[in-house]
């Protein structure tokens, strides 16, 4: 079933887990992710980028989402991933989308303040959630998101606090070390930045940056505050290179090669699902 973000976050906050946020832009991944869901009976997040817009329409993504999330009894949200430009917010709240992400994170924090809070004040008056970010990124390799030129700029505590105040956004986005992309070396998480914003907060805070990220680490921010993980270039360096290796060896129908990208999605999301989940895992095996 389709899902409001809000709820499903709320709910993996107070509980201390993590719900995963997976990049979704063409019907593979789509299915692998909700057959994923569908499996552990755990809720995901779509997440469509809007970088993405050139592989499928907000509506085309909106009417898959809805004829799969529907067939499923598992919340699913779709959710629009890091875009800074309104009107294609506006585009997504009113085409369906669950939640929308405004990214003003590269632009002086009153400007991200003022573009923030009209998003939220749009979007909750249609039952919408909003996810908004402070401080920005590293690049890790083959990012489709990050660029080369990005430096890390950790979220300021106090000034999370001034804009979670002033804009009422329901999550949101931090920086303490994670990077877009697969990691050059092993990451430094600044635990300390996210437990100050977390004490100050009090809602539902999210890792960009999950590709390679250990379990450990994993658990160790959702222990303080972290109820949504994003993860994306992975799932795409995976479904590459085992289709690559399978197209060494065979001459595959195109159907079949769709049928077996699904299944290699559906490895990679299973896999951060349950360490995003491990508490939930551990209880209903009780
Ligand atoms: P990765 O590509 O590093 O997994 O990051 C995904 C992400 O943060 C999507 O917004």
């Amino acid at each position: 079933m389709l899902a409001n973000l809000k709820d499903i976050l709320n709910e993996a906050y107070v509980n201390n887990y993590a719900v995963g946020s997976f990049n979704s832009y063409n019907y593979e991944t789509f299915k692998g992710i909700i057959d994923a869901a569908d499996e552990t009976k755990i809720p995901v997040i779509l997440a469509f980028g809007a970088k993405y817009l050139k592989n499928m329409s907000l509506e085309t993504a909106y009417s898959i989402a809805k004829s799969l999330g529907e067939g499923s009894e598992t919340p699913i949200c779709l959710h629009l991933d890091h875009c800074n430009d309104l009107a294609t917010v506006f585009r997504a709240i009113r085409t369906g989308f669950g939640s929308v992400m405004y990214d003003g994170s590269a632009l002086p924090f009153e400007e991200n303040v003022k573009n923030t809070k009209l998003v939220c004040q749009i979007a909750h008056a249609c039952g919408v959630s909003v996810e908004a970010e402070l401080g920005c990124l590293a690049a890790g390799e083959r990012s489709h998101e990050g660029s080369v030129s990005d430096v890390e700029v950790y979220t300021e505590p106090m000034a999370a606090k001034q804009f979670v105040d002033a804009t009422q956004v329901d999550a949101l986005a931090v920086a303490i070390g994670t990077v877009h992309g697969m990691y050059k070396t092993v990451p430094n998480i600044r635990l300390d930045i996210l437990e100050n914003i977390n004490k100050l907060l009090t809602i539902p805070l999210v890792l960009h940056g999950g590709s390679g990220l250990s379990e450990k680490d994993i658990l160790g921010c959702i222990a303080k505050g972290i109820a949504k993980i994003n993860v994306n270039t992975e799932i795409s360096v995976y479904a590459v290179e085992k289709t690559t290796a399978f197209l060494a060896n065979n001459q595959p129908h195109f159907s079949e090669l769709s049928l077996n990208q699904v299944g290699y999605v559906k490895e990679i999301v299973k896999k951060y699902i349950s360490f995003f989940n491990r508490q939930c895992l551990a209880a209903s095996d009780r």
